[in-house]
């Protein structure tokens, strides 16, 4: 009986942890411990979120503007309308699939804007050719679409909302943080449940320790440190990946002898901020209640909104090559400007 009751114990504790064998690649000097650590089975899960759709062939970028063939094209108008028909017809398939271009439009007027998400859709446009312009070290020239985030779906399986605060019981004073409340956002630990709003709203300090001492520079809190490590664990998980992807652990501060993805998820972290204040946040009072949050607040972008678990989005599959257009703002070709 002690022994069933040990057996039941042991697999209640382990219950937590993830069942062998593993696969452990080395990715650094042996003997450094620059090694990741995969789970061959969530591997699997995440690998069948990560294909590619298959891209309408382009009808080229010659021929009459968009701008000169339809009403109200604010955006797009620099392209040809053969191009914006087929944009039209793939951002259905990227974003709503089920319900057609009535999504985002009022079959009687498709030049009108009455419906929310048209509006949004709009901003999403520039907010695309932004990342995909502006935020090069980042994603490269590999980029990204509206695939990328929405997989077919009008809201990205992954996004993030402002919480609540966490007072303590009614016996303590004071606030918990967001700490010691398991959340799938920290991976079920007990750091802060949102590290995102300092971070990647806010622009508070990624740091656990002064740089400089005390008594002026030293203004490095430990609820920063905390929050700091709540980050770090969103970036492992929504990347799949150890701290070591990033970081050589012989100190995690320094910057030296650190794998290059290090910078580049510096980079991440800045367009994520960038994208949340300059496009998410202005679209409140566009969305309606039912899309909010708690607290009132829009959905926004983390690093889990693209990645989905990859280590590059679609495992470094390019989308952004058949659609140049999302890229950037293009002169018109010289045969429209001599009509
Ligand atoms: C996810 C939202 C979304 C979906 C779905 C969508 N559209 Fe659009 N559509 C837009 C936006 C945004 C614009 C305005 C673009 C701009 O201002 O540059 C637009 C503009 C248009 C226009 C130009 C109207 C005018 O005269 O100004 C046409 C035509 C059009 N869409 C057709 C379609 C068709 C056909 C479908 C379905 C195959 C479709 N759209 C699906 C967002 C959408
Ligand atoms: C970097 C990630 C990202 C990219 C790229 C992106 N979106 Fe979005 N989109 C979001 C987030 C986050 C929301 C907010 C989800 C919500 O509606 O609650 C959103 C919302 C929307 C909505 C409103 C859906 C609804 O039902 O409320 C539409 C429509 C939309 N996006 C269209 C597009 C189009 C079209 C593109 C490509 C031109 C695009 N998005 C590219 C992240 C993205
Ligand atoms: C995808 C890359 C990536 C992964 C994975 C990652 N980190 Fe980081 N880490 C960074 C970057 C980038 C910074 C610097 C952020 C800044 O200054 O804006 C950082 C900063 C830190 C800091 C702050 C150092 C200081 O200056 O005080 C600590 C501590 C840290 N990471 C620990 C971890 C731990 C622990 C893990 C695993 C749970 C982890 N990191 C996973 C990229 C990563
Ligand atoms: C708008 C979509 C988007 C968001 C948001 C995003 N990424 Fe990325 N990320 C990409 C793309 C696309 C690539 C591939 C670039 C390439 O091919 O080199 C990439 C590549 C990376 C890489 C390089 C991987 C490698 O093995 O070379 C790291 C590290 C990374 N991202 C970290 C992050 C972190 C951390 C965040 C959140 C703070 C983040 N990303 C948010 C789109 C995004």
């Amino acid at each position: 009986m002690r022994v069933l009751i040990a057996i039941m114990a042991a697999m209640a504790v382990l219950s937590g942890c993830e069942r062998p064998p593993m696969d452990a690649v080395q990715h650094g000097y042996r003997g450094t411990g620059m090694a990741q650590i995969y789970n061959p089975r969530t591997t699997e899960l995440v690998a069948a979120k990560q294909e590619v759709p298959v891209a309408i062939p382009s009808p080229g970028s010659e021929g009459p503007r968009a701008s000169q063939v339809f009403k109200n094209v604010q955006v797009l108008g620099d392209i040809s309308a053969g191009e914006f028909t087929r944009l039209m017809v793939s951002i259905t398939a990227w974003v709503a699939p089920d319900q057609g271009c009535v999504y985002c439009h009022n079959p009687a007027n498709f030049a009108e804007d009455t419906v929310y998400t048209k509006v949004v859709a709009r901003r999403m446009l520039q907010m695309t050719r932004d990342i995909n312009s502006q935020w090069t070290q980042h994603v490269a020239q590999t980029g990204v679409t509206c695939y990328t985030c929405h997989r077919g779906q009008p809201i990205p399986s992954a996004v993030w909302f402002k919480k609540k605060d966490a007072p303590y019981g009614a016996n303590f004073m004071g606030d918990k943080a967001g700490q010691n409340t398991p959340d799938p956002t920290v991976n079920l630990s007990s750091l802060p449940y949102d590290p995102f709003t300092p971070f990647l709203l806010g622009n508070e300090n990624i740091r656990v320790n002064a740089t400089t001492a005390l008594p002026t520079g030293n203004r490095q809190s430990i609820k920063q440190a905390e929050w700091t490590y709540g980050l770090m664990v969103h970036l492992s998980q929504a990347l799949g990946v150890n701290c070591t992807y990033c970081h050589n652990t012989r100190s995690f501060q320094s910057w030296e002898g650190n794998p290059p993805q290090r910078v580049k998820a510096w980079h991440g972290i800045r367009m994520a901020r960038s994208l949340n204040n300059d496009y998410m946040e202005p679209l409140t009072a566009t969305f309606p209640d039912h899309r909010k949050g708690d607290l009132g607040d829009v959905a926004k972008i983390n690093c889990e909104t693209c990645h989905q678990g990859a280590y590059k989005p679609l495992y470094g599959a390019s989308m952004l090559k058949d659609f140049p257009e999302l890229k950037e703002v293009r002169p018109a070709p010289t045969q429209v400007a001599k009509k």
